[in-house]
């Protein structure tokens, strides 16, 4: 049975001095058998999450939102997977904020990916249309070429290893607070799995767990986990709130119950 996730994408929300206080404030609220959490704060919070989540609940992981290409080099202000060793066990990879902001190509994202995997971090692979791709009827075309973008060079058998994940995450219902529905979302998780089975991922198609992402509340969550084809989400603008964490992770305590995950 495929992991039941609930990812917090805390973006460029909190300092050192106060993220350890809203990790711990989650983490304590969150406490849900068979449901695994992950906290991606900002690069410069890593070590306050990661040494606060040590006190109150060490099974909570720690992710960072993002990953450089290269191992090392003239890249200033860029931070290479070997660093995140010992802050962060999960990363971001190939979100559509750093898609527009940063100008990622999947090419590039498949770079990162591969790094992820190196390190031994468990990467959540972003992907998803904008409004009017979806509006010409084109989202899973979309999708699907960012899939082959940025795994054609992966092997699948290290993707599987690595616990690859992925989130689906609508450009448009990003920070909009307007969600795709769940119907949508489990369409675009078929496509998904049919995308990398296209890409001869055979059997880890079905293994590999997809998240949606895109305005995921406490009052929404339950439409997305009714669908058995998505195992979690990825939450922005609600992660950064302790009631909203704890709405959402006890709807997914009760999929992550339903799957025989929790005992
Ligand atoms: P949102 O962000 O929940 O604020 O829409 C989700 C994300 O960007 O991962």
């Amino acid at each position: 049975m495929r992991d039941v996730i609930v990812a917090a994408n805390w973006k460029m929300h909190t300092t050192p001095a106060d993220a350890g206080d809203l990790a711990s404030t989650v983490a304590s609220r969150t406490r849900e058998a068979g449901v695994t959490r992950v906290i991606c704060p900002p690069y410069v919070a890593l070590a306050a999450v990661r040494d606060a989540l040590a006190e109150t609940d060490p099974d909570v992981a720690v992710g960072a939102q993002n990953v450089h290409h290269e191992l090392a080099g003239a890249h200033t202000g860029e931070i290479a997977a070997p660093m995140l060793a010992g802050l962060a066990s999960w990363v971001i990879v190939g979100h559509s904020e750093r898609r527009r902001d940063a100008a990622e190509t999947d090419e590039l994202i498949g770079r990162k990916l591969a790094r992820a995997l190196e390190a031994g971090l468990r990467p959540i692979l972003c992907v998803g249309e904008q409004l009017a791709e979806r509006e010409a009827g084109r989202a899973t075309d979309v999708v699907d070429a960012q899939l082959r973008g940025a795994l054609a060079d992966h092997d699948p058998a290290a993707a599987a290893s690595g616990r690859l994940v992925i989130a689906y995450e609508p450009v448009w219902a990003i920070g909009t607070g307007r969600n795709a529905t769940g119907a949508d979302a489990s369409a675009m998780a078929d496509a998904i799995r049919a995308s990398l089975g296209a890409l001869g991922w055979g059997e880890t198609a079905d293994a590999t767990p997809i998240l949606y992402g895109g305005s995921v509340t406490s009052a929404n969550i339950g439409e997305f986990l009714a669908e058995p084809s998505i195992d979690g989400a990825l939450v922005g603008g609600a992660s950064l709130k302790p009631d909203e964490m704890a709405g959402i992770v006890a709807r997914a305590g009760i999929t992550a119950r339903a799957r025989g995950l929790a005992g």
